[in-house]
């Protein structure tokens, strides 16, 4: 920034952004951008296994927090359980800003869908299959139980990916319940019990 300002001649006062200092702050962000794109392209690999690690690393660690939030709010410790939410959702922007860094994983929306799309007919199809398949085979019931409701959703959210692929640019608005039990994302009103797991309305959550 220090550079820039240096180059354009100008400075930005106090905490605030003047009109002069615009020009500087809107070259920085092409210049990261540029950066950004140029570190992609060129990633070396051990950096692509490393960012790879981080990003799922982040991501578990965003999931392990919010369930120990929920058992935190169980037990009666709502501060904690605020903590855990707060450091949840800061994991969440780790994993976001190494998912970022990784070439090709965020394209643009119509893109983005497809890829959603993908990756929840490849859950449904071809991997809970082999985990319900290995669970029942070592007697784990109540689990291949879970993986196959988790099959199933994801069958579910293939569909509602495909229907915003194909209104994408219709004028649609629709809210989403989902079911914090299995998964289960009913549109516009939570149903009276979950069609996969059979939980009770009050189990559904609104997206906001
Ligand atoms: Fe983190
Ligand atoms: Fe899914
Ligand atoms: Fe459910």
């Amino acid at each position: 920034m220090a550079l820039l300002e240096l180059r354009l001649g100008t400075k930005p006062r106090d905490g605030l952004l003047t009109h002069e200092c615009v020009w500087p702050i809107i070259l920085l962000s092409r210049i990261d951008t540029i950066t950004l794109d140029r570190e992609r392209a060129l990633m070396p690999n051990k950096t692509e296994k490393n960012l790879t690690y981080a990003f799922a690393a982040e991501s578990k660690a965003s999931a392990r927090n919010s369930a120990f939030a929920l058992k935190a709010d169980h037990d009666g410790y709502p501060q904690i359980a605020r903590l855990f939410w707060a450091v949840s959702e800061a994991e969440s922007v780790h994993a976001r800003r190494y998912l970022n860094f990784i070439r090709g994983k965020i394209g643009s929306t119509e893109e983005n869908l497809e890829a959603a799309f993908q990756h929840e007919i490849k859950a449904n199809v071809e991997e809970y299959p082999k985990l319900i398949k290995d669970a029942s085979e070592e007697g784990m019931k109540s689990l291949a139980e879970a993986f196959s409701q988790s099959r199933d959703v994801e069958g579910r959210h293939a569909d509602l990916y495909k229907k915003a692929m194909n209104d994408m640019l219709a004028d649609r608005q629709s809210e989403y319940y989902v079911c914090q039990v299995c998964g289960y994302i009913s549109e516009n009103e939570a149903p009276e019990n979950c069609p996969v797991c059979g939980s009770v309305k009050g189990r559904f959550k609104l997206v906001t």
